[in-house]
């Protein structure tokens, strides 16, 4: 397995932040904006002819700030770790032939869904790259809701009812290169969708119809359902959010077993209380 990255505490940083700026001038930081004025559809990049006109979606700033999204092109104590932990994923992605990646974890709210959703804009922030964040916690999704998606399709249509998979595709204002393919609502059978053969389908079309792009999963926790297990067949790589003091060593060492065949890319500490000042 290959280096840990760290993703800081943001709360910590936050806090952090207003001290020093508080102390500087004496107002909050201001926030960068999102581009304004966007269309309300964007193209996608394909291997072939055809491109789809996708539905454009806002993300406000209280939001993204509140869910703790990256901003487009973000730096610096927050950006800084997850270019750091973008690098080194497409650096082994490489080294795999791979570009398809699921976000693990052994349990609920280590982090999983921040990591993927910031990944993935990382990827995207990097130029001939393309990302395609996909929301597989089919338990639980949640991508719609950090992001402010309203889907009138999910990927669960795509896979239950066969509706083709960019009617469920967003893109997201001012993040370029980024688009997603959220969930609708929570579903109890979703480890059997997500081993049946119309998985593999939709992962390969995805996969291969594509410029570029990078596939980033969201999953629900590897020790609560067999979801992880099941989709680990149909996807090249792995990475491990682990909470600073949160995650039990053992069900780390679980979750690694369990996932054996998977190779893993790395492990993302997340939540580390180790000073920001190590990152600019
Ligand atoms: N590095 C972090 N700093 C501060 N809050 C975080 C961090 N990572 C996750 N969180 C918060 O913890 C909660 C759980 O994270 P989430 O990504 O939903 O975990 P999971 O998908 O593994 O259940 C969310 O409210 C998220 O915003
Ligand atoms: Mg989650």
């Amino acid at each position: 397995m290959d280096a840990i990255i760290r993703t800081i505490d943001s709360a910590r940083h936050e806090r952090e932040r207003e001290r020093r700026t508080e102390g500087e001038h004496g107002t909050a930081p201001v926030a960068a904006a999102n581009a304004p004025d966007l269309p309300a559809t964007a193209d996608v990049g394909l291997t072939d002819t055809v491109t789809f006109q996708l539905p454009v979606v806002a993300l406000d700033e209280a939001r993204r700030e509140r869910e703790r999204i990256l901003a487009p092109g973000a730096v610096g104590a927050v950006g800084g770790p997850y270019k750091m932990l973008r690098t080194q994923v497409m650096r082994r992605l490489a080294e795999l032939h791979a570009n398809t990646l699921a976000v693990l974890s052994a349990l609920n709210g280590d982090g999983k869904t921040l990591t993927a959703i910031n990944l993935a804009i990382a990827v995207a922030a990097q130029s001939g790259h393309t990302a395609l964040l996909v929301d597989l916690d089919l338990r639980n999704p949640s991508i719609h809701r950090r992001l402010g998606i309203e889907p009138k399709v999910g990927i669960e249509d795509c896979l239950e009812r066969g509706r083709p998979v960019h009617e469920a595709m967003v893109k997201i204002a001012g993040y370029e290169r980024l688009t997603v393919l959220p969930a609708r609502a929570p579903l109890a059978h979703s480890s059997e969708l997500l081993a049946a053969p119309r998985m593999a389908e939709v992962v390969e079309e995805l996969q291969t119809r594509y410029i570029n792009r990078v596939l980033i999963f969201d999953l629900p926790p590897v020790l609560l359902a067999d979801d992880a297990l099941a989709f680990s067949q149909h996807i090249q790589a792995g990475l491990l959010v682990v909470a600073e003091g949160r995650t039990a060593r053992l069900n780390v060492t679980r979750s690694l077993e369990l996932l054996h065949k998977l190779p893993i890319v790395g492990t993302v500490l997340n939540r580390s209380q180790q000073s920001i000042d190590t990152y600019y």
